[in-house]
This record gives C-alpha cells, sequence and structure tokens, in this order.
C-alpha cells in the first residue's frame, strides 16, 4: 500500500543508521531523527524496520495483518536474515499471501486461543495499517506483549485522529467513506488489489500522554510516539493540497499532537 507523492519543501531523511547506543526505542529514534512529514514514515516503514532488526538483533520476525501484501519477499527476508511469519485475521487474505511465507491466523485482538498462536514466540511485531481496524487496540497490545520474547519490539504503524480527514473516514457512515475512496483511489475497490476495511481507529492517536497509561498496563516501559503530519489524499487537488501542507507544516513546528496524521508507535519488551 502507497500514499501519493511527498509534499514539496521537506527536508531529505537522515540516513537509517543510527549510532548504536546501548539503548532504548526513544533512544533509536533520536538517532534516526526522523522528518515530521508522513512521507518519511511510508519510505522508512521497511528501513526503519531492518534498523531495529539489526540495532536489537531481532529474527523472528511477525507482521500482524499482512495479508495478501507482506512486508518481505522470501527471497528479502532471507537476505536480511528475517525469519517471517504472516498474520491476519482473515483467511482470505492469508490465501493470497505469497507462497513459500509461513502464515498464522488470529486475531491480534483475541483471546490468544487460535493453534496459530506463539506466546513469547516473536522478536519483532509489526503492522502497518492495521490497528485503525482492530477493536480493541489494548487487548492488542496487550497480546503482542504476551507474544513477544524478552526484549523484543513492536512497530504499529497507523493513521491517527483527529486529523480532519481520518476525523471525516470515521464519522461518516462506513458506506459514504467507502463511495469517496473508490471515487479517488479506483484501486482500493474490492476487487481492486487494495481494498477498504473498516476503520475503528480505537486509540489510533499520535499522543504519548493519550497513548502510554495503556502501553503501561499492557506490559510496556520502554515505549517511543513518532508522530508524523501531512498526508498525500489531495495531492491531485492543488490548492487544497498547499493549503493543506501550509497547515500540517505549522501543527509539525508547534508539536499539535491533536491533529498528527500518523504515528509509528514502537516499544520494547522488558529483558527479564
Ligand atoms: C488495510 S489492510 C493492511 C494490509 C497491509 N498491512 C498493508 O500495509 O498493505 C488491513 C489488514 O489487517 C487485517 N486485520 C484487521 N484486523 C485484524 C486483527 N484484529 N488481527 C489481525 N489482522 C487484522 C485485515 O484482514 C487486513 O489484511
Amino acid at each position: 500500500m502507497s500514499m501519493a507523492t511527498a509534499a514539496a519543501g521537506r527536508r531529505e531523511p537522515a540516513a537509517l543508521s543510527p549510532t548504536r547506543p546501548a539503548g532504548s526505542v526513544e533512544t533509536f529514534f533520536r538517532a534516526l531523527a526522523p522528518n515530521w512529514h508522513s512521507q518519511w514514515a511510508w519510505d522508512h516503514y521497511e528501513p526503519t524496520i531492518l534498523g531495529l532488526a539489526h540495532q536489537f538483533g531481532l529474527r523472528r520476525v511477525c507482521e500482524i495483518g499482512g495479508g495478501r501484501d507482506p512486508l518481505f519477499s522470501v527471497e528479502a527476508a532471507a537476505r536480511n536474515n528475517i525469519v517471517l511469519t504472516v498474520n491476519d485475521i482473515d483467511a482470505g487474505e492469508l490465501a493470497l499471501t505469497p507462497p513459500g511465507l509461513a502464515t498464522a491466523r488470529f486475531d491480534i485482538a483475541g483471546d490468544l486461543s487460535e493453534p496459530d498462536i506463539a506466546r513469547g514466540g516473536y522478536d519483532l511485531m509489526v503492522s502497518r495499517m492495521v490497528f485503525e481496524h482492530v477493536h480493541d487496540v489494548e487487548r492488542a497490545w496487550t497480546n503482542i506483549h504476551a507474544l513477544l520474547a524478552p526484549g523484543g519490539v513492536a512497530l504499529a504503524f497507523f493513521p491517527t485522529l483527529w486529523a480532519p480527514v481520518f476525523a471525516l473516514n470515521h464519522i461518516l457512515p462506513e458506506k459514504a467513506s467507502r463511495a469517496i475512496v473508490h471515487a479517488l483511489f479506483p484501486g482500493r475497490r474490492d476487487d481492486g488489489g487494495d481494498p477498504k476495511f473498516p476503520a475503528f481507529y480505537d486509540q489510533c492517536r499520535g499522543s504519548r500522554a493519550t497513548l502510554e497509561p495503556m502501553l503501561r498496563r499492557a506490559g510496556f516501559s520502554d515505549i517511543h510516539v513518532q508522530r508524523f503530519w501531512g498526508h498525500g489524499y489531495f495531492d491531485r487537488m492543488p490548492v487544497l493540497k498547499q493549503a493543506d501542507h501550509a497547515f500540517n507544516a505549522l501543527a509539525a513546528k508547534i508539536g499539535w499532537d491533536f491533529v498528527t496524521t500518523y504515528a509509528y508507535v514502537v516499544v520494547r519488551k522488558d529483558k527479564v
């Protein structure tokens, strides 16, 4: 899944080779110095995951909600010394997972009673554009804590409220928001390669103050929330695009959490 082009005027992202202090996920991201614009998040999702795997020595990776479009091919996983398991709640999605990749069908917010569940079996759990579809995100983070090995890391990349574009998607009836998305992005029709799934946006916020209590209840103390602003939905509407970019640039400058568009939430389970 990709977004349209980046807004103009952004600085180039830093190289993904942070110096390696023994560290927390917080220090990892401080060294990475991500750009404020969400295009950085899309462009650097894979290198960030590889950087985390390298920094913290993580090999067994579970991609939550990877379905038909997992992050790594068999070859890329092998090349990067990663043992990848593709998870999804939907057996139909997993049937479309490229052959050769291991799959595990379960609900990340479920009761963990499915036979495919490996408690403590993953070093790194990642997800992209999945948490907004999860009905109980606190339960998902609690389950992730149970599924990670000691010292394991999880990264969830999701859209956030109350960015106006996602607030609209949240507030409009599913039928109406589906019609708008299908009109703007024909590839996202149900018969296309990138269907639209219903979104709940439970705990999908870009504010550390909002998320931290939940993440602590789930068992994590090493926590990082990387906030992003801006999006590509108005790329084909020049005037709106410029006005929206100016709004997001200002919001990023003053650090206005309420209107972030996306976030990476990254946690590390204690080693003992
Ligand atoms: C919008 S798609 C994103 C797919 C892929 N991660 C990407 O970035 O292209 C959301 C995926 O999450 C899966 N999903 C939704 N809720 C889930 C849950 N509770 N547990 C596991 N997977 C879930 C859906 O079946 C779907 O495959």
